[in-house]
């Protein structure tokens, strides 16, 4: 249908007299295990193949020699345990899978350890025929590449959703959790079959009621929501209001080192997991943007996430604390005080305290998660600490899901930044998988970008960015173009133009909302609040630490060593100096490390205030190319599917202008230097 709902699982029928017709593997399934998420993977598979062969396979326990897809996991299926030997089974951890296409009885085998595992193997033959791969001489062995591959809702109960861009909660409506589940198993398939295993379901910032959802006037409700989530190898966890004791329990203290406080959250922990057995952690926002925390006791995040990581244990659950945390009441006058740093300058120095169901969750850049900043020095500064990455799916900063803009590029870049933390080969990827450091826990988090619209994400080209997510935290190795040509295919069916065409302007997207906004990595420069649209001076004079100090002469916020901040010193190994420098200093993050003059010269050759108007001016002809491009699509897919993006990439290109000629008249007002090319600026 024209309106996106289905996303990537569409399974678009493919032309009879296709390849995968002669497979007699492909019209029945054989499986003889019983448990929740083997169903799931069955009816999953007889849908996908329903609906792209145009008939329902038939579901048996046993039928081997007729072909088959067989299902199961290793010793609990005698085929499975045929199929693959012990070397391979024991290649496989908790939730990879094999699968082996075996030609003498003309099946196709899914074995795992457990039972998610078969499900992903499912979904990765669904994958494979929707994208047109063949099948009948497979032999894949998978594992995800890292262990927590989770969402973050920020929906509340009252059905808004905090930074959401494409309408309301799907999880609650009118201050109750929705009783109708039926959108929530669908965001249960979209999510396991892109790879993702646990969800945080309400904003962390718990305010009144969602603090609640720990007390029987909700638990019920989350356990039913955590059943929905179950059935796809989704674990819930939920945001928590660190100043529980005090707002739903009578104590006086949320004290951590308190014993009573202590025993308050064992009991807590205690009722919410005989609600939810299997339920996965806390994930907390403490001591930051005015949230309670440990700070007001004069206790540290270790002390504040340790109680809690206490209280869990019993049970195998985890506490994900956040580490987005720095003073939101700064004085912009103040020059020393630096918010880059912070994160860093907080939890560093508790190396070594957090107990080893903690995990910290540091978002990927020092900031905000704006469209080119420094990767956080914080991860990987942590040997003996669990360490997990943030992303935003959600596009605040980006485009807020009405400009296009891909991140999975951007993902990538972040994922392969060389750290130095135990010298070369030490790249981001490699710490939050774990392996670097051995850790217990680590992973992938990432705030949604979903809501109530019909084809979820508002934009509906904003869906590669969940998609890519998914499919990145599985395996980070794959590239941004291999992930994107996967969605493309999958949810627009496979005609080659429409492919390469949809592709590159995905892969465009990054840089051509780089180009008309906010310049060189100084980041920012939005209306307050909301985030949306351009406003070079709308934080400059605000707390929030968040400043270009562009005047008359240059621009930049100076974080060196010698003359800055000192944020560079933060980094390890040659980015010290690579940064420091600003002979070495990448253009791309130039004004986010240095203070320089509007005639600085770039290793571009240019300067910093002819690289300003350039690429804005360039940036609104990029996005213009890129609604032209989309025209040419028009007929190849599903004209309401054509009508909304059009629609979205017109205010994009009308807003980029918007952008280009505040940006440009600002800098142009500010240094009285002309365009070297005299165009249009007001
Ligand atoms: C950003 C965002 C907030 C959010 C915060 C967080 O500042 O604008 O809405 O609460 O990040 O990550 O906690």
């Amino acid at each position: 249908t024209g309106d996106g709902y289905q996303a990537w699982l569409g399974y678009h029928r493919i032309a009879p007299g296709n390849v995968y017709e002669q497979y007699a593997a492909l019209k029945a399934i054989t499986v003889n295990e019983n448990a929740e998420v083997i169903r799931t993977a069955v009816t999953e598979l007889s849908r996908g193949l329903q609906s792209m062969l145009g008939y329902e396979p038939v579901v048996e326990e046993s039928g081997e020699s007729a072909g088959s897809i067989v299902l199961g996991t290793f010793g609990n299926n005698a085929i499975v345990d045929r199929t693959f030997a012990e070397d391979t089974r024991s290649a496989i951890g908790p939730e990879g899978f094999a699968i082996k296409a075996v030609k003498e009885n003309r099946s196709i085998v899914i074995g795992a350890s457990t039972a998610p595992g078969v499900l992903y193997g499912a979904f990765h033959l669904l994958r494979l025929m929707s994208t047109g791969e063949a099948v009948d001489n497979l032999d894949v062995v998978q594992n995800p590449v890292n262990q927590l591959r989770m969402i973050n809702q920020w929906d509340n109960i009252d059905g808004s959703i905090e930074r959401g861009y494409a309408g309301k909660s799907i999880f609650y409506k009118d201050n109750r959790i929705t009783t109708d589940l039926e959108r929530v198993r669908d965001y249960a398939r979209l999510l396991a079959s892109s790879g993702i295993n646990a969800i945080s379901i309400n904003n962390v910032n718990v305010h009144k009621y969602e603090t609640r959802f720990l007390t029987e006037a909700y638990l019920p409700d989350v356990a039913k929501v955590a059943a929905v989530f179950r059935a796809y190898g989704v674990k819930m966890f939920l945001s928590i209001n660190y100043a529980s004791p005090l707002e739903i329990g009578d104590l006086t203290t949320a004290d951590p080192l308190d014993p009573g406080v202590r025993e308050w959250w064992r009991a807590k922990a205690a009722e919410v997991y005989a609600a939810i057995p299997d339920f996965g952690g806390f994930l907390v926002k403490a001591d930051s943007e005015n949230r309670p925390g440990p700070f007001t006791y004069d206790r540290d995040h270790a002390d504040g996430s340790n109680m809690l990581a206490e209280a869990v244990k019993p049970y195998g659950g985890i506490v994900i604390w956040r580490c987005f945390v720095y003073n939101c009441k700064q004085d912009w006058r103040d020059r020393a005080t630096d918010r880059a740093r912070a994160a860093y300058d907080h939890f560093k120095p508790l190396d070594g305290r957090f107990m080893d169901n903690v995990i910290l969750q540091v978002k990927n850049g020092p900031m905000d998660f704006q469209v080119r900043e420094g990767v956080s020095p914080l991860i990987g500064a942590m040997e003996q600490t669990n360490q997990m990455i943030e992303f935003q799916i959600t596009q605040e900063y980006t485009g807020q899901q009405r400009h296009l803009c891909y991140l999975v590029p951007q993902w990538k870049e972040v994922l392969d930044f060389e750290t130095y933390a135990k010298g070369e080969g030490s790249p981001i990827k490699r710490i939050v998988d774990g392996s670097l450091y051995g850790n217990r826990f680590s992973g992938f988090a990432a705030v949604s970008n979903i809501g109530d619209d019909a084809n979820w994400t508002g934009h509906l080209l904003a869906q590669a960015n969940l998609y890519g997510y998914g499919r990145l935290a599985w395996n980070p190795e794959l590239t941004a173009e291999a992930i994107a040509e996967e969605w493309i295919r999958m949810t627009f069916g496979g005609d080659e133009q429409l492919v390469r065409t949809i592709r590159g302007m995905l892969m465009d997207s990054w840089s051509i909302y780089e180009d008309y906004t906010s310049p060189l990595g100084v980041g920012w420069m939005v209306n307050p609040d909301h985030h949306y649209g351009p406003n070079v001076d709308g934080y400059e004079y605000s707390k929030w630490g968040t400043y270009h100090f562009a005047d008359c002469h240059g621009i930049g916020v100076d974080r060196t060593m010698a003359t800055g901040t000192g944020y560079t010193g933060q980094y390890k190994g040659p980015n010290v100096e690579m940064y420091e420098s600003l002979a070495s200093c990448p253009d791309e993050l130039l004004l986010f490390f240095h203070h320089v003059p509007y005639t600085h010269v770039l290793h571009s050759g240019k300067t910093v205030i002819q690289h300003i108007y350039d690429t804005h001016f360039v940036g609104v002809e990029r996005a213009e190319q890129l609604q032209a491009k989309w025209s040419e699509l028009q007929g190849s897919m599903h004209e309401g599917l054509h009508q909304q993006v059009a629609a979205r990439l017109a205010e994009q290109a009308a807003h980029a202008k918007e952008w280009r000629d505040m940006i440009n008249t600002y800098f142009f007002r500010k240094s009285g230097i002309a365009d070297q090319l005299g165009r249009k600026i007001y």
